[in-house]
């Protein structure tokens, strides 16, 4: 009885030491579950908050401005950084950096890597007009090209046309399956769109598919080979993993045009080639 007593008193002492000094959480408020934490992009620490052992002292080893974090393709979370509310901690996606101001020079890399035939274009990483500003975004295209043959509006996608000077692509899709990779900067082929800050060339990669596309249709991808089709699948799929861009943001050009109406391209069911995506 006696020694429990002691001891139970010992450790009264101990805990109300340990309160009266330092061990406490940095703020109250940061006192969460550790399953918020980490979603959040934070750290916990065991032993600085009251409550059940899941409540813990949750800090952010990377504190930021929002506007910072988003330049750098993370996701702002609020709540766990001291200071400002502008200055909230970044979550980066999966360690990869997204592409900020710079030439897209792995676009080869990651569709070979997804197993698909890729044919590098001469001269492509450098090609564009200027660098991209960020990939927040994927545009899908048809050519509206020739009837027949494998890729053969190759040339206008690669130099543009009288009214508009190339590269009109990143990347272009024949007919085969086979992908060109056409130029690594910025390419003229959004136009004006829902959001420009997402799905503007600055920020969008663009594929133009070898496609007649007349007339045009909104259902199905049954006039496409199927071939053509799984292969933009899998690339597109590629791409979104090396990117991280969600399948939100992956929009048929008939979709992300302004005004509405403006293009009609691709002529398949952007709904169904989203479900695939998944
Ligand atoms: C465009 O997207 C950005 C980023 O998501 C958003 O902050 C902005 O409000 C959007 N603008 C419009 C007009 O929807
Ligand atoms: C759509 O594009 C394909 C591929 O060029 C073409 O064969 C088809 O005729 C077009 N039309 C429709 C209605 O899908
Ligand atoms: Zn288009």
């Amino acid at each position: 009885m006696f020694s429990v007593g002691l001891l139970a008193s010992l450790f009264c002492l101990v805990v109300i030491h340990a309160r009266s000094t330092s061990a406490q959480c940095w703020s109250k408020n940061a006192c969460i579950a550790t399953s918020v934490c980490s979603a959040k992009g934070g750290t916990s620490k065991a032993g600085l908050c009251p409550g059940p052992t899941q409540i813990q002292c949750c800090s952010c080893s990377t504190c930021m401005d929002v506007k910072t974090c988003s330049a750098k393709g993370g996701k702002s979370q609020p709540g766990i950084c001291p200071g400002p509310s502008n200055v909230q901690c970044c979550k980066l996606g999966s360690g990869k950096p997204k592409p900020v101001n710079t030439m897209l020079t792995n676009l080869a890399a990651i569709l070979r890597r997804a197993g698909l035939r890729v044919l590098e274009q001469p001269g492509w990483k450098t090609r564009g007009h200027g660098k991209m500003a960020s990939v927040k975004s994927i545009l899908i295209h048809h050519t509206a090209g020739p009837s027949k043959g494998e890729y053969p509006s190759l040339g206008v996608v690669r130099d543009g046309r009288k009214d508009l000077p190339g590269p009109l692509a990143q990347l272009g899709l024949g007919r085969s399956g086979t992908w060109y990779v056409i130029a690594a900067g910025r390419c003229y082929h959004a136009g004006k769109t829902i959001n420009d800050s997402i799905f503007g060339n600055s920020n969008s990669i663009g594929i133009e598919a070898e496609g007649t596309g007349t007339p045009s249709d909104n259902t199905g991808h049954r006039y496409w080979p199927p071939v053509q089709w799984n292969s933009y699948v899998r690339g597109v799929k590629a791409l979104q993993a090396a990117y991280g861009v969600p399948t939100a943001r992956v929009l048929g050009h008939k979709e992300a045009a302004v005004p509405k109406g403006r293009k009609v391209d691709p002529n398949f069911s952007m709904t169904e080639f989203r479900a695939a995506l998944r």
